[in-house]
């Protein structure tokens, strides 16, 4: 089997693991240990100590020497087979569609979007080119969410009317050090107040609730906190103070999303990434006959185990363990290193059915216009929050195709 070529665009911390010294592989990382029928041939960054950084893993690994380039566009030219986008927000859409009309799949790492125009061209040109584009939401290979994803097809949660995810990430390091690092989310924080990472919560839900798959979004309301976390950080912090405490965020700590669905569910979105706290993604589903939550790994079904008084709620903490029968094949048979490779294996399972799909021909598990309508909630609440938090019509991406259209979970054609 002759190996798929591979370039990749963006090569911080996602892609290539640059300056993490938590033990984070990166995407590249991932590849090189545990894709045997892919090479990388070429690899793009602005910066030319991330390319050399990255060459050398890949020749450490037993690769060849690949391509370098400062340039993406030279990577449409180079050969490859697919490209793995991981630069900042900012230039997703842009390299996907340069990659698109060459004829060459993408998959492109998540995040919100600023622009809804931007929405409407990756629609056009994946309608255009037909150039397959993957949506590298890994959180909808993640266990939980497979988990709670299985429960809802298997009817056990009953009707669903009601679904909740967070965001919650302590990240003012990671964006006060972007004074350093080039990080975008320096930029992204002091210039604009919104939902600006929707799609590690949504993209689960949205995958349960059918969204673009006989059912949409139709509107929004969002609002915003004040911002203070990140400006008390710095000013208490020697190694920021003085270069950034003068700096003024417009990225409010908190912020929460309502989402109205054409089939009648509501969703609730939070963002807190600026103050004190634990990782959460807290993905909640509620149904008409049960309800799952990820942050108490909670699965409790009407079936009278557990009565209304807060102690006995509390048996069903962890308990989501019992129902491990539900999990699909990639789940029940991972190995320790598999675990070891990138958010407790997610990035894993996802990297292998991207390749698996490119390689069979298989319809993208997460597609352009579940892409787009995700990453367009982050235009649409900045829209929502400048205006007072009016509610804000969320457009169909699909041009009506997704009454009749049907999506894929994303363990649904490949279960192992
Ligand atoms: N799925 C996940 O779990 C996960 C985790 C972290 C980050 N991400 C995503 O990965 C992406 C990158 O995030 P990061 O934290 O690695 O950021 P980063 O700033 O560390 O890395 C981005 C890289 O892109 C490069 N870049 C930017 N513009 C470029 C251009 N025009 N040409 C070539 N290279 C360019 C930058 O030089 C930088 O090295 C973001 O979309 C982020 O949301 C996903």
């Amino acid at each position: 089997m002759e190996k798929l070529k591979i370039g990749f665009i963006g090569l911080g911390q996602r892609g290539a693991a640059y300056g993490m010294k938590d033990g984070s592989i990166g995407l590249l990382g991932n590849v090189l240990k545990n894709s045997d029928d892919v090479v990388v041939t070429v690899v793009c960054d602005k910066y030319r100590e991330r390319l050399a950084a990255a060459a050398e893993k890949i020749v450490a690994h037993g690769y060849d020497m690949p391509m370098q380039t400062t340039d993406y566009k030279d990577v449409m030219n180079a050969g490859v087979d697919a490209i793995i986008i991981s630069t900042s927000w900012d230039m997703h859409v842009k390299v996907a569609i340069e990659g698109m009309k060459a004829g060459i799949p993408v998959a492109m790492e998540v995040g919100g979007t600023h622009n809804i125009e931007d929405c409407w061209k990756l629609v056009d040109c994946y309608e255009e080119t037909g150039t397959p584009i993957f949506f590298m939401e890994n959180c909808c290979y993640n266990k939980d969410e497979a988990l709670v994803t299985a429960l809802v097809r298997k009817g056990l949660l009953g009707e669903v009317v009601y679904c909740q995810g967070y965001y919650a990430h302590d990240l003012r390091e990671e964006i006060a050090g972007g004074i350093d690092t080039h990080h975008y989310r320096l930029k992204e924080y002091t210039e604009n107040n919104c939902e600006n990472y929707p799609t590690h919560q949504l993209g689960p839900i949205a995958k349960i609730l059918n969204i673009t798959s006989g059912n949409r979004f139709t509107k929004l309301v969002s609002m915003s906190s004040k911002s203070a976390g990140l400006h008390e950080y710095i000013v208490n912090n020697p190694k920021y103070k003085d270069r950034l405490g003068d700096r003024v965020f417009k990225q409010g700590d908190i912020t929460t999303t309502m989402i109205e669905c054409e089939n009648g569910e509501t969703i609730f979105l939070k963002l807190d990434t600026t103050l004190p706290r634990l990782y959460e993604r807290g993905v909640t589903v509620s149904g008409t006959k049960g309800f799952y939550c990820q942050t108490t790994e909670s699965v409790i079904l009407d079936d009278g185990k557990y009565n209304h008084e807060l102690d006995s709620y509390k048996k069903a903490f962890f308990n989501q363990e019992d129902y491990a029968e539900y999990l699909p094949e990639d789940w029940q048979t991972i190995t320790e290193e598999q675990l070891k490779a990138g958010h407790g294996g997610m990035d894993y399972i996802m990297l292998k059915h991207f390749f698996r799909c490119l390689r069979e021909r298989k319809p993208m598990e997460i597609d352009v216009y579940e892409a787009v309508t995700w990453m367009s909630v982050t235009a649409l609440s900045a829209r929502s929050i400048a205006k007072g938090s009016v509610p804000v019509e969320c457009p169909d991406f699909t041009r009506g195709k997704y009454k009749t259209r049907k999506t894929v979970d994303t363990f649904e054609v490949f279960n192992n």
